[in-house]
């Protein structure tokens, strides 16, 4: 048997992995070609992935003696999973780890927007700064606001309650609330106690994006989510509005986001993914109300370990310990996958 990690590992987890089975590293930013992929998946029963790497169709049917995937990342856009699980492929993802680490990152963004830090930071660096005045570089007021969350899982959850300390009242549309009106959503349980916790509302993403002074993107990206927020919801968004996206860049028509900033439809936007990245439009990159990062929501040592240490201890309990890991993404195919 053999293993095949994209990206590197914390010493530990490649110690703990390697014995195992032997590991072949690539290390990569962008996404492989799918010929060179294919290449390094022969004969490699495991392979650790991450956001960029296309585990697309053609990759998985090249890739006969592929038993598992492992991503380090609670996304997996990137995995024909219908496919994995027809070709017997276990997935694991590396969810719960990271909810505290991106909810810090879209919270530090929203607050970055709000006051204006960057722009601060290259006006004292640049020295125009001649002393205090009186009306230099007014932000916006964070209290009292409210703040429209869209996707209300782990991370969304954990902005909710980031933002409930900051005094915002909050609301939330959930997924599969595209297209359905505030009298279509039925409440659940879950609504219930998150209004209990934390007086948050759950709406129609229309009701959202209209009372919203900041929004933040939490959702996973689907064939229903790409390009949930274009043209017509920018122009929902009240003229003050922050938009916030630390999900995943192909959720939001880019051009539509560019527009939105430059004709002033929103005041400004805090970005950590983009569409086609690391490509960032070009618009974005000049406009001076738009913060952004090059995907580090979960990028803190601390749950960056916890990510490796996840994916690690899955493969091992599938492959070593013969236990189902709690975090499968097509858990139905354990009982199929053990006897094959
Ligand atoms: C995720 O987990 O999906 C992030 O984008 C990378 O950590």
């Amino acid at each position: 048997m053999k293993i095949l990690c994209l990206g590197r590992l914390p010493q530990d987890m490649e110690e703990t992995l390697s014995a195992l089975a032997p590991i072949e590293f690539i290390d990569r930013t962008t996404a492989l070609p799918d010929d060179q992929l294919i290449a390094a998946l022969q004969g490699k029963s495991i392979i650790l992935t991450e956001p960029q790497d296309g585990l697309n169709e053609k990759v998985i049917a090249s890739a006969p003696a592929l038993k598992m995937i492992a991503q380090r990342a609670v996304g997996y856009d990137n995995i024909n999973l219908p496919l994995c699980s027809q070709r017997n492929i276990l997935v694991s993802n590396t969810p719960g780890v990271l909810d505290n680490a991106t909810a810090d990152l879209a919270f530090a963004l929203l607050l970055a927007c709000s006051r204006r830090i960057v722009e601060a930071d290259s006006y004292v660096r640049s020295g125009q700064w001649t002393g205090f005045e009186n009306d230099l570089l007014l932000g916006t007021e964070i209290a009292g606001k409210t703040i429209g969350i869209v996707g209300m899982g782990r991370i969304g959850y954990a902005m909710a309650k980031r933002c409930q300390g900051f005094g915002l009242k909050i609301i939330y549309s959930r997924s599969g609330d595209q297209g359905r009106t505030d009298c279509e959503i039925e409440i659940d349980d879950k609504d219930r106690k998150l209004t209990t916790e934390l007086t948050a509302q759950r709406v129609s993403l229309e009701t959202l994006l209209k009372n919203s002074s900041f929004v933040s993107v939490h959702c996973l990206l689907s064939k229903a989510t790409t390009e949930l927020i274009g043209h017509k919801e920018f122009s929902l968004m009240p003229p003050d509005c922050i938009f916030i996206n630390t999900a995943r860049g192909k959720i939001v028509d880019e051009q539509a986001l560019a527009d939105a900033i430059f004709t002033n439809k929103i005041k400004a936007a805090g970005l950590d993914v983009f569409y086609s990245e690391p490509e960032v439009h070009k618009l974005l990159l000049a406009a001076p109300n738009v913060v952004l990062a090059p995907h580090i929501g979960s990028a803190t040592a601390e749950t960056r370990h916890a990510m490796a240490k996840l994916a690690v201890t899955a493969v091992l309990q599938a492959f070593q310990e013969q236990i189902k890991p709690p975090n499968l993404l097509n858990a139905e195919i354990w009982t199929d996958w053990q006897k094959s």
